[in-house]
């Protein structure tokens, strides 16, 4: 039984590999690639999409651009931690092939209304094309099944103490998806530091293939980051733990939550509150990652990496 994706995403090095993850699991039918400002410009963010495509020869996955900055808030890159690309380290080409003409959220909208199958929305950047999808197409809430995101956090921050970069980015986007009334999975930090890919899974992978050459190239630049920053002996792959739970169910263990989105002020900007004991009395509105198999992901990660050859 495979599930029909569309990825928006902005790579990137985690991005990246979740998108090399997605290609790789026959459990996933990828109908197409959308792109967004986040991590590098949205130029960049689209170039790398591409990039990885051709790498690895799946070049028939279309790639539609999208918004280059958030609804609100300033446009802020996050070049300290992926570099002046957005995909620092390994040396690949500019792309040859090009992203198609229509605006991601105009994809989105098509390639919903066209699938005569329910598509999961798999959001691993800011949700800036998403809100806009919801807010220019109301009736196609009704034709997404879920949207399994990378973001956010019960909680510490990434970006502040209190958020998480992709919430923080664009928190009215974000506010908009987790108030949509669709089936929302939340990807955040709590499970996503817990399950660091670490130097010997880089080499194990290294040793399997040119992708997997590409992977720990990705990993030898991104890794500075969290070495430098955090101290870590290794590197959370955020966005590819969200994939990996569309496609190995069961690695993530959610709980049914109510969510809400800070759309304030420096401080709190971007934070999710989340309701975990039920204090708040909220209604749950998002099935919210509280824990990982770290070590079942970071095994089916190499696992299914190492199968690109
Ligand atoms: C998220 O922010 C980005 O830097 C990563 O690609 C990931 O989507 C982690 O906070
Ligand atoms: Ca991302």
């Amino acid at each position: 039984m495979t599930t029909t994706v569309l990825l928006d995403c902005d790579p990137g090095h985690d991005d990246a590999i979740a998108l090399l993850l997605a290609l790789a699991s026959p459990e996933i039918e990828l109908l197409g690639i959308t792109t967004v400002a986040g991590n590098q410009t949205l130029e960049k963010t689209t170039a790398n999409a591409l990039k990885i495509l051709e790498f690895a020869g799946r070049t028939e996955i279309p790639v539609a651009a999208g918004s280059a900055r958030p609804l609100v808030r300033e446009p802020f890159v996050a070049a300290y931690v992926h570099g002046e690309s957005g995909m620092d380290g390994p040396d690949l080409p500019s792309p040859r092939t090009a992203p198609v003409p229509e605006h991601a959220v105009d994809f989105l909208a098509a390639r919903l209304l066209g699938s005569d199958r329910p598509v999961t929305l798999v959001p691993t950047g800011p949700l800036t094309n998403i809100a806009l999808l919801l807010i220019r197409y109301p009736e196609i809430a009704g034709r997404i099944e879920r949207i399994v995101l990378m973001g956010g956090a019960i909680a510490e921050g990434n970006v502040t103490p209190a958020a998480e970069f992709n919430i923080w980015a664009d928190p009215e986007a974000a506010a908009r998806v987790f108030t949509s009334g669709i089936d929302v999975t939340m990807i955040g930090l709590d499970v996503t530091h817990k399950a660091l890919f670490r130097p010997a899974d880089s080499e194990r992978l290294a040793a399997t293939g040119r992708v997997g050459k590409l992977v720990s190239e990705l990993f030898a630049f991104y890794q500075q980051f969290h070495s430098q920053q955090y101290g870590w002996d290794g590197s959370p792959v955020h966005d590819a733990v969200a994939v990996a739970h569309v496609v190995r169910p069961g690695l993530v263990q959610t709980a049914h939550r109510g969510v809400v989105v800070d759309c304030g002020g420096e401080l709190s900007r971007g934070r999710t509150y989340v309701d975990l004991w039920g204090r708040a009395g909220w209604e749950p509105n998002a099935h919210v990652g509280v824990d990982i198999d770290a070590q079942g992901f970071v095994d089916f990660l190499v696992e299914r990496l190492a199968s690109l050859g």
